[in-house]
C-alpha cells in the first residue's frame, strides 16, 4: 500500500507538470502581439502608396539644443545635469520663427512631406502638451510651435509628421541608462540614481503626450519614434511598452505610417519602413529575404540640430546624387534642417534647398513616383537609373557629363524615344552594328545642359 500511495502522488504530479508545460506551449504559440491591426502586403502598400510616391521630405530637428549649437545631443556630449541644461529653456525665444517660410522653401525645393522633432532626447515639448511644464509655451516664447507648423506646412500641401523620443534627459522618472547625460561605470550607481524612477509612470506620460500629438492637431501623417538600444543598461520594447504604444497610435491615426525603431523589428505590424540613417544603401534593403520599405535619413552637415561651427557641409550636387540614388534603390530621402535658435533656416541650409529645388523644378519626373529599374536594363557607368513604372519611362541620371556620346547596351529593341528632361528636346541615337547591333548609341549636345545633373527621358517600347 505505502508504495501505491507514492505512486499515485508521482503520477499527480507528473499530470501537473504535463499539464502546465501544455499550457505554456499554448501561450507561446500564440502570436503574441495580435493586438496590431493586421492588414495583407497589397493593403499596406497602398496605405504607404502617398508615400513611396512622394520620395522626398524634409526632416526638422528643433528644440533647446539650437541655442548652444553644437550638436542636439550635446547635454549628453557634457553630461549636463537639468540644472545646468535649464539656462537654454530660459532663453528660448525664436522671434524670426514663421513656419511659413519653412514650408514655403520645402515646397520648393521640391519635398513632399515633413516631420518635425515634437520632442527629441532632451525632453524639451513644442508644444503645448497638458502633462508637462517642460514646454515651448512655458518660454518667453510662449506658443504652441506644432499648431503653427501643421497649418503651416498643410497650407503648402505637404503631409505633416511628428517625430516623438522615446528617450527622454528631463523626465524625472526616466531611468538612468547608457546613453544618458549621467550614465555611470557601476550597477551600483545606477542602482542608487534610479531609486524612486518609476518607468511605469514614464511609459504612461508617452502615452498620454502620444495621444494629444495625435489627436489634437489633425490628420498626422507620419509619427518617427526614436529610439531603442536594447541590452545591459539599455531600453527596448518592454521599457516603452511599444506595442500598445504603436497600437494607440494606428487607432487614432489608422493611415499612419511608422519607423521601425520601436524594437519591433520581428512583430507583425511593429513598422512601416526602415531607416537607414547617415549612409548609402549598397542595394534595397531586405527583411526575410523581401524587398521593405526604406527611407534614409541625412543631415546637411552632420548633425541634426543647428551647429554653428560645422563646416562639413555637403554639395548640392552630393544632395542631389543622395535623392536620386535612393530612388534608384527604390527608397526616399528625409533631408534635415536645424533652424536657428531665432527660429531661421541657416543661410548654407536655403542655398543647398534652393539648388535643389532649381533642379526638381526641371527633372522631378525622373523622383516622384519612380523606383529601381528592372533588372533588364545596364546603367552606364558614371549613371543612375530610375524608372516610373505607370508611364514606363526610364531616366538615365548622368552624374558625370559625357563627350558627346553615349552607349546604351542591349536596349535597341527597347527604346521608342530619347529626350533631354531639362529641356524636353530630343537625343538622336542610331544602332551599333555586328555584335554591339543592339546597342544604342546617343548623341548628346557637346554643352552639359544647364542643370545639375542632366537626365535623359527614354520612352520605351
Ligand atoms: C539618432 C539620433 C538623433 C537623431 C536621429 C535621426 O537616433 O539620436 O539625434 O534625431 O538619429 O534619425
Amino acid at each position: 500500500m505505502p508504495d501505491l500511495k507514492v505512486n499515485t502522488a508521482y503520477m499527480k504530479t507528473k499530470t501537473s507538470t504535463i499539464l502546465i508545460a501544455f499550457l505554456l506551449l499554448l501561450i507561446i504559440s500564440q502570436p503574441v502581439h495580435s493586438q496590431l491591426p493586421r492588414e495583407t502586403e497589397a493593403q499596406k502598400m497602398q496605405r504607404m502608396k502617398w508615400w513611396t510616391d512622394a520620395r522626398f521630405g524634409m526632416f526638422i530637428h528643433w528644440g533647446l539644443y539650437a541655442s548652444p549649437a553644437r550638436h542636439e545631443w550635446v547635454k549628453n556630449h557634457e553630461r549636463l545635469t537639468n540644472d545646468q541644461y535649464q539656462k537654454y529653456f530660459d532663453v528660448f525665444n525664436p522671434d524670426l520663427f514663421n513656419p511659413k517660410d519653412w514650408a514655403k522653401m520645402a515646397r520648393e525645393a521640391g519635398m513632399k512631406y515633413v516631420v518635425i522633432t515634437a520632442k527629441h532626447h532632451e525632453g524639451f515639448c513644442l508644444w503645448d502638451s497638458k502633462y508637462t511644464d517642460y514646454k515651448a509655451p512655458n518660454t518667453p516664447f510662449g506658443r504652441d510651435i506644432l499648431k503653427e507648423y501643421v497649418e503651416a506646412f498643410r497650407a503648402e500641401g505637404l503631409k505633416v509628421g511628428f517625430y516623438y523620443s522615446l528617450i527622454d534627459w528631463h523626465h524625472p522618472d526616466y531611468t538612468i541608462d547608457s546613453n544618458h547625460p549621467q550614465r555611470q561605470n557601476s550597477d551600483t550607481a545606477y542602482a542608487r540614481l534610479n531609486k524612486g524612477r518609476d518607468m511605469s509612470k514614464y511609459r504612461e506620460y508617452m502615452k498620454n503626450e502620444v495621444r494629444e500629438l495625435l489627436t489634437n492637431y489633425g490628420e498626422i501623417s507620419i509619427i518617427w519614434f526614436d529610439f531603442s538600444f536594447p541590452g545591459k543598461n539599455g531600453k527596448g520594447h518592454d521599457d516603452w511598452d511599444s506595442e500598445n504604444l504603436l497600437k494607440l497610435a494606428r487607432s487614432l491615426q489608422p493611415g499612419i505610417i511608422v519607423d521601425d525603431r520601436l524594437d519591433l523589428r520581428d512583430v507583425e505590424g511593429g513598422w512601416d519602413f526602415t531607416t537607414p540613417e547617415q549612409y548609402k544603401v549598397t542595394k534595397w534593403p531586405e527583411y526575410n529575404g523581401k524587398k521593405v520599405p526604406w527611407e534614409t535619413c541625412q543631415t546637411f552637415s552632420g548633425s541634426w540640430g543647428y551647429y554653428r561651427d560645422e563646416t562639413s557641409w555637403k554639395s548640392p550636387s552630393q544632395l542631389l546624387e543622395l535623392l536620386i540614388e535612393s530612388v534608384s534603390k527604390g527608397g526616399n530621402l528625409l533631408l534635415n534642417v536645424g533652424p536657428t535658435a531665432r527660429g531661421t533656416f541657416d543661410p548654407r541650409a536655403q542655398e543647398r534647398l534652393k539648388a535643389m529645388g532649381d533642379w526638381m523644378k526641371f527633372n522631378s519626373r525622373s523622383v516622384y513616383n519612380c523606383t529601381e529599374a528592372p533588372a533588364e536594363f545596364t546603367a552606364p557607368s558614371n549613371t543612375l537609373l530610375t524608372y516610373n513604372p505607370v508611364t514606363r519611362r526610364l531616366y538615365i541620371h548622368l552624374l558625370a557629363y559625357p563627350m558627346g556620346n553615349l552607349t546604351l547596351t542591349n536596349m535597341a529593341d527597347k527604346v521608342k524615344y530619347i529626350q533631354l528632361l531639362n529641356d524636353a528636346s530630343e537625343v538622336q541615337f542610331s544602332k551599333g552594328r555586328g555584335e554591339a547591333a543592339n546597342d544604342l548609341n546617343l548623341s548628346l549636345p557637346v554643352l552639359k545642359p544647364p542643370v545639375e545633373i542632366p537626365v535623359l527621358e527614354v520612352f520605351l517600347k
